[in-house]
């Protein structure tokens, strides 16, 4: 079972191995949480949109294992774009989930969802908002650290100003064949850590001929080489099931990627 953590910019540590829930219905969410602290991850990743955040907080309360050992993360909706709203949803969260706090909490996106890159509104002043929201949060222990999701560099520029509390994550899609490499350096620098969304390109990286040589150059599944790919670009990995032999198989990540094959991978 791979362990590994990393830091934050304000200290906490976030283990690189997640389990995505996306998809994962509220009344699945819970066997496939228990099945995943079982097998040892503790990192979870949920948010307000996927409406399973009851069942991951049943999982993590029932599981017997210190709170303190396993990760959480929710998302405030990326339609809210307002103060009270967003202050109403992470309460809402935390009721909903049962949990006295949660690890990360995340702005899900700089825009609504179906104005995702297809307006010019940025919604700079809605994000503020939200920040504000998450910033009182987090300085009243509710929330461990405080991030953005979805955000590009313009985003980020526009948030930072007015942040109080700078970003601590950018959780966005990366994956083999989808490394964002301008971004990953632009949040680097600003000490923001990127966690890494879709390692799997959503399930289509695994059949993916072009990643097959990859894996059994090093006698692993398409799967494992993906996650463990963005784990050396020093980031958290997502992935999600709900399939015990893949959380197992993702989770089996004791190989090392060369230098040379890390830099075919990205280019691909
Ligand atoms: N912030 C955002 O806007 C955002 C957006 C998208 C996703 N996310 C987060 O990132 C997580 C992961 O993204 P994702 O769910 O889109 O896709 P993903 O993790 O890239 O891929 C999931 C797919 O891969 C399959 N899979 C997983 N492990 C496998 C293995 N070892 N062998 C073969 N197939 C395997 C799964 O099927 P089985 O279930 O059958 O194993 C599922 O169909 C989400 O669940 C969510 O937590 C965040």
């Amino acid at each position: 079972m791979y362990s590994e953590t990393m830091k934050l910019s304000n200290g906490v540590d976030i283990p690189l191995l997640a389990l995505g829930t996306w998809l994962i219905p509220d009344e699945r969410v819970e066997a496939a949480v228990k099945t995943a602290l079982d097998i040892g991850y503790r990192h979870i990743d949920s948010a307000q949109a996927y409406g399973n955040e009851r069942g991951v907080g049943e999982a993590v309360r029932t599981s017997g294992i210190p709170r303190e050992e396993i990760f959480v993360t929710s998302k405030v909706l990326a339609e809210i774009k307002d103060y009270d709203e967003a202050k109403k949803s992470v309460d809402r969260s935390l009721r909903v989930s049962g949990l006295d706090y949660f690890d990360l909490m995340l702005i899900h996106c700089p825009q609504p969802w179906d104005e995702f890159n297809s307006s010019p509104d940025r919604y700079i002043e809605g994000n503020r908002a939200v920040w504000r929201a998450l910033t009182e949060a987090y300085r009243d222990g509710k929330i461990r650290a405080i991030g953005v999701s979805n955000f590009a560099a313009v985003d980020i520029d526009n948030l930072w100003p007015a942040a109080e509390v700078k970003p601590m994550v950018n959780q966005v899609s990366i994956a083999v064949g989808n490394t964002p490499r301008a971004l990953i350096d632009f949040c680097a620098e600003k000490g923001i850590v990127m966690e890494a969304y879709c390692p799997l390109g959503h399930g289509s990286a695994i059949k993916n001929p072009k990643i097959v040589p990859f894996a059994e150059k090093y006698g692993v599944t398409v799967a494992q080489l993906c996650v463990k790919y963005c784990i050396q670009l020093g980031m958290p990995a997502l992935p999600k099931t709900e399939n015990p032999d893949h959380m197992k198989n993702n989770a089996d990540l004791a190989f090392t990627i060369s230098d040379e094959d890390m830099k075919a991978l990205e280019a691909l």
